[in-house]
């Protein structure tokens, strides 16, 4: 089973280039079913959850072909199968998106209940209950499915603030019929580009990006071309890996407003930020300072860097609380961490962390995606070795990052077996 092997120690110094938006490329994979003309995608991520997406539209019958590592040519005037229940879709969350994609366009669709990593209950209530609102009828029996006679906008008030919700929803009512108004949407930076994106195909979305979206439902959506967003969690990842090995990265096309709430946490934790027009530079010169941090919806500090953060935080001096306000299950990682040497004691969604001066290589496991990235960063600064497990976790959400680690001076490699292992540790010696 692949792994990947660390030797800690080695500041990270210099540039990186970050990708497309990997939650911004599920939803507009899905998106691009909705036209029957030909889409043109560029900075497409190459992780494995937008390879699966892409297989899982193939699957249907749409025709996608990867022009170039980062860009892709999807038509999907052939679709031949409104519902999907094969491995690609059972292996991904965002396989919901296709419900609100087909249902907009065909009136009709079914999705395998959604995979993705285990951080909570996540439950799709909100997504069936804008469905119902539209007009459709929903049904769950292993296979969620939505069909309607016609969808009819109207005005829907979100109970929490929901990401797939908001987006399923806004992808559905681009094709219905009338104006529908989604209250209490969600603002992050994927909604906003996928608003972007069903716009340029002919949709008419106002709002998104601000907690009040307002949709005037199309008969028809056309072709396109268009450029996915960068990534702002990986972006963030770097950030923190930078800041934990007291580094000195700049990370490359990015778009430094997305990242405000990163910046904002690592300037009180002591490291320098230099941000242009595309990119940020992190500089940390001394031991990172303690803070406090409660994960929210956008532009508050975000979920997905939760773990990261609270990475680096186990290194600063003095205690930190973090507080986990999204997902239930999202401080898992923290006994794979505690094996390194970290003091942090989880109580509920709250870890209390006392920083040590240095965590010491061990074998880990990865829990889910950003989990395991955030596991990598502490075996970057860690004294020894490590070996981090389940790397497919990783690989769903970020592309090369072993090599990406590499060319900043990390001592990485991805193996396959101990034999690798103990091959990497005489190579570091
Ligand atoms: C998206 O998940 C992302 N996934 C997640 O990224 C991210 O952590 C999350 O948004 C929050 O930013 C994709 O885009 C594929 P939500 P999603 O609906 O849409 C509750 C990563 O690491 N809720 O915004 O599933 C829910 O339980 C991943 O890349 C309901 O109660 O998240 C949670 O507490 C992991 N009912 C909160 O809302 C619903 O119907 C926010 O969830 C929907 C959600």
């Amino acid at each position: 089973m692949e792994r990947y092997v660390i030797k800690g120690g080695n500041p990270l110094v210099g540039e990186v280039e970050i990708g497309g938006a990997k939650n911004a490329a599920l939803a507009i994979l899905a998106a691009a079913t909705m036209t029957d003309e030909t889409v043109y995608i560029d900075n497409m991520p190459d992780a494995s959850d937008t390879n699966a997406m892409l297989k899982a539209i193939e699957s249907i019958g749409a025709y996608v072909e990867r022009t170039g590592r980062h860009s892709v040519k999807i038509n999907a005037s052939q679709i031949r199968s409104y519902s999907i229940e094969n491995d690609y879709i059972k292996k991904i969350r965002a396989g919901y998106y296709l419900l609100g994609a087909l249902l907009g366009k065909y009136k009709q669709a079914g999705v395998a209940l959604p995979g993705g990593c285990h951080i909570g209950l996540r439950p799709i209530d909100q997504h069936i209950k804008g469905f119902t609102a539209l007009g459709a009828k929903v049904t769950i029996q292993g296979i969620i499915k939505a069909e309607a006679e016609q969808l009819v906008g109207k005005h829907i008030y979100l109970d929490v603030v929901s990401v797939g919700a908001t987006i399923n929803i806004m992808m559905a009512a681009a094709m219905a019929e009338g104006k529908t108004i989604i209250e209490n949407a969600a603002k992050e930076p994927h909604v906003v580009d996928v608003a972007n994106f069903l716009n340029s195909m002919g949709a008419n979305i106002k709002g998104a990006g601000t907690d009040v979206i307002r949709i005037r439902g199309v008969e028809k959506l056309h072709g396109t071309e268009y450029t996915i967003i960068p990534d702002q969690i990986e972006a963030g990842t770097f950030m923190l890996a930078a800041a934990a090995t007291m580094g000195d990265v700049t990370v490359k096309n990015v778009i430094p407003k997305h990242l405000e709430s990163i910046s904002a946490k690592l300037v009180e934790m002591g490291c320098q930020i230099h941000e242009s027009d595309d990119a940020v530079r992190v500089v940390a010169t001394r031991r990172l300072q303690n803070t406090h941090i409660k994960t929210l919806p956008y532009p508050g500090y975000p979920t997905d860097m939760q773990p990261q953060i609270t990475v680096a935080l186990g290194l600063a001096s003095g205690i930190s609380i973090v507080t986990e306000s999204i997902f239930e299950s999202r401080f898992k990682y923290v006994d794979e961490l505690t094996r390194m040497g970290a003091n942090i004691k989880v109580e509920g969604s709250t870890a209390i962390i006392e920083g040590v001066e240095r965590y010491t290589g061990a074998t880990v496991s990865a829990p889910d995606l950003r989990a395991g990235a955030a596991l990598v960063i502490a075996a970057l600064t860690a004294e020894g070795y490590s070996t981090v497990e389940e790397i497919k976790y990783i690989e769903r959400g970020y592309e090369d990052f072993d090599i990406k680690l590499r060319e900043l001076g990390a001592q990485i490699e991805k193996v396959d077996d101990d034999r690798d292992v103990q091959k990497f540790k005489l190579k570091h010696a």
